[in-house]
């Protein structure tokens, strides 16, 4: 009889997939996947960070259910529903910012960055952009636009979009770990192919995550902002992977002691369910009306989800949870690394935690088959964890911000045997075949 992983392959299109290796999923609970042949896998993804309460959490179905039995219609865009509407009042409140703002909701991370990038244009009338090489704001034509990361090249990018070097501690610009080399790139740029007075808005990672969970060094957020604020340029804070407690801050810029202009969610907001959100001022969020609309968008199911992510990150302390637990995994890690020279960088805030691989620690040249092996051969062992960077070479821990201190510790054991078991050569370059990862 076909699997599920054979029947996923027969129907579903590729376009889609980005695989590490034959996972099927049958079930969830808590920080738990169960696999199609009922295996119990500890996630340290929490797929891609979207399952931000786990895997079936009680207040989320709830939520969810209760929306379901009286559904206050499945839009926002020609009637306001109480919980969207409580849902942007509860955002509002969440995120710190200056002024009036308002709140636009969405169904993907995607989606967000593209109305924001479209909404700076339109109403500063500036029509550049500027984004960090290595930055992933989505996959749809217009967060694409803004993007620069190697799985796109071969994206149309946005008319003006100006990319600068993201400061990589361990990979320093020009040999400058503070970043400064690089701020002075973006002197000379505004003084010479990218006038400031054309820049709409800058869009920041805080931690940038697909480009390599990469932290940047202190200070230098601070210093790019005040440097874009000179010139009337808006910031954007992309928290859609590293925002809402997973940092072990509500938002993760607030690490960088700066309040951006515009503040975009998605991922962990719903939970699990598709909800987005960009918080800005009213002079960007209400430039137009019909803009950038979705029938489902501000849907009550969702927005319920929701209002159950921001109920439990508060009543379950999650944030908090995040420091302690994020702590104790990077420990663990910084522990491992003295053992294995595999592991050239160990980095991360709360539970957005980065183990950068190399095959040879003076050089820090990437090990990038290395790292689809590592994960590939957790899965086997029981732990789901994939990799990102532009190098393929950075295993990405991005699990639920439920994690316990002895999930952490048993799932950083088969993290300990996956790495043991590449070192010393017990995994097999073949059953890297199917699996191209990114
Ligand atoms: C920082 C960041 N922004 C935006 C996105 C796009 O989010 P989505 O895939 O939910 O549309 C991602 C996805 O990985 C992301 O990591």
């Amino acid at each position: 009889m076909a699997t599920l992983y054979d029947r996923d392959r027969a129907s579903l299109s590729t376009l889609q997939k980005l695989r590490f290796f034959p996972l099927a999923v049958s079930g969830g609970d808590g920080s738990y996947l169960v696999g199609e042949d009922g295996r119990r896998l500890l996630d340290f993804s929490a797929s891609w960070g979207a399952a931000s309460l786990g895997h079936g959490h009680p207040a989320l179905r709830a939520a969810v259910d209760r929306a379901l039995a009286n559904q206050a219609g499945a839009s926002t865009l020609s009637a306001a529903n109480q919980p969207a509407v409580e849902l942007a009042e509860r955002l509002l409140e969440a995120v710190s910012g200056a002024g009036d703002r308002r709140v636009w909701l969405g169904h993907s991370g995607s989606d967000a960055n593209e109305t924001v990038a479209r909404a700076v244009v339109k109403a500063t009338g500036r029509k550049r952009i500027i984004a960090f090489s290595g930055a992933y704001h989505g996959g749809t034509a217009g967060s694409m636009a803004i993007s620069a990361h190697s799985v796109q090249g071969d994206a149309e990018r946005s008319e003006g979009l100006h990319v600068m070097p993201y400061p990589d501690p361990y990979r320093p610009f020009e040999g400058d770990a503070t970043g400064g080399r690089i701020l002075e790139g973006l002197q000379a740029a505004f003084a010479g192919p990218c006038p400031a007075v054309e820049v709409a808005a800058l869009f920041i990672e805080p931690i940038q995550s697909d480009g390599g969970l990469i932290v940047p060094p202190p200070g230098f957020m601070a210093r790019l902002v005040e440097l874009c604020r000179r010139h009337g340029i808006l910031i954007v804070s992309d928290e859609v992977k590293v925002g809402l407690g997973r940092s072990g801050r509500f938002s993760c810029i607030e690490h960088e002691g700066v309040e951006p202009d515009v503040v975009v969610m998605g991922k962990g907001l719903g939970g699990g369910l598709p909800l987005s959100a960009a918080i800005g001022p009213a002079a960007v969020m209400n430039c137009a009306s019909s803009f950038s609309m979705q029938t489902l968008h501000g849907n009550p199911v969702c927005a319920s989800a929701g209002l159950a992510v921001l109920d439990v990150l508060h009543s379950e302390g999650l944030v908090d949870n995040a420091t302690r637990v994020g702590a104790r995994l990077l420990a663990g890690l910084r522990d491992l690394a003295q053992r294995r020279t595999l592991i050239g960088d160990v980095r991360g805030r709360g539970l957005a935690i980065g183990v950068e691989l190399v095959s040879d620690r003076q050089s820090r040249e990437a090990a990038a088959n290395a790292a689809a092996k590592v994960v590939y051969r957790a899965f086997e062992l029981g732990l789901v964890l994939y990799y990102v960077g532009m190098n393929s070479n950075v295993l990405e821990l991005t699990p639920p911000l439920t994690l316990t201190p002895a999930q952490a510790d048993a799932g950083l054991a088969l993290l300990v045997r996956a790495i043991g078991d590449v070192t010393e050569g017990r995994v097999d370059e073949a059953v890297l075949a199917d699996f191209a990862g990114w």
